[in-house]
Order: structure tokens, then C-alpha cells, then sequence
């Protein structure tokens, strides 16, 4: 059901953590899944130097949470907004279909962290994020 890149990510998922004065974090999650993400951003110059994740959740949300990490540390901030759900899910070599609304969690996340990056600042994220909708919707376990 699972290919061997999310088994890997799900047992030995990558960035796990808390980074205690980070630069932003998002959490998203669903009340009715119980899913929940957080993702703790360090950023230096634009650059994403460190970034740590926190999921509970099922296994393809922990899975998706350690690939978009890798994915998007030492990119900068407007890389990192680029990344879509469907780029981490084709990373980990795909995912069963009822399982890709777990893959948006982690855009979610990232995104929500670099908003609250952006409101640290000062800048008004909605322009540059978009609207961070709180979790999956269809989360069914
Ligand atoms: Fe996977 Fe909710 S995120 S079931």
C-alpha cells in the first residue's frame, strides 16, 4: 500500500523536534481527524537554515512532514512557498489516494509558519501566503 520512501519517512521520519526561538510556526489541524502539525522554521537572511516538525497524526501526515522538512531546509522563504502537496507526495513516491489529503496538512503548516514568519516582521502575509485553511476537511480514519 505504502512505497518503501514513505515506510522509511514514517519510521525514521527526519526533523523532528521543537527549535525553541524560532523564527515561525504553523500549526494546522483538524478537530475531527485529530490530526495535528506543527512546524518550527529558523530563518537566516531569507534562507531556511533549520526547520523541526511535530505530527500527531496518521502515518502518511508523519511521512509527509519529514519530506516536505528535507525539502524545503536551506531553501529560501519564497522557494519553500512554493511548495505543493503534490511535489512532497511525488517525492515519497506517491501515496494511496484516500491518504493525499494527509499530504496537505504539511503544505498547510509550512505555510502557516512562514506566515507567522511574515507577521513577526511586520508584513502582512495574506498577499504572499494566501488564506491557511485549518486542516484537512476529509480526514476519515
Ligand atoms: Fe491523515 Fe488526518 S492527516 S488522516
Amino acid at each position: 500500500m505504502y512505497s518503501e520512501k514513505v515506510m522509511d519517512h514514517f519510521t525514521n521520519p527526519r526533523n523532528v523536534g521543537e527549535i525553541p526561538n524560532a523564527d515561525g510556526v504553523g500549526e494546522v489541524g483538524n478537530a475531527q481527524c485529530g490530526d495535528i502539525m506543527r512546524i518550527y522554521l529558523k530563518i537566516d537572511g531569507g534562507v531556511i537554515t533549520d526547520v523541526k516538525f511535530k505530527t500527531f497524526g496518521c502515518g502518511a501526515a508523519i511521512a509527509t512532514s519529514s519530506m516536505a522538512t528535507e525539502l524545503i531546509k536551506g531553501k529560501r522563504v519564497e522557494e519553500a512557498l512554493q511548495l505543493t502537496n503534490q511535489a512532497v507526495v511525488e517525492a515519497l513516491d506517491g501515496l494511496p489516494p484516500i491518504k493525499i489529503h494527509c499530504s496537505v496538512l504539511a503544505e498547510q503548516a509550512i505555510k502557516a509558519a512562514l506566515a507567522d514568519y511574515y507577521t513577526r516582521l511586520g508584513i502582512d502575509p495574506e498577499p504572499l501566503v494566501g488564506k491557511i485553511p485549518n486542516g484537512c476537511d476529509h480526514c476519515v480514519h
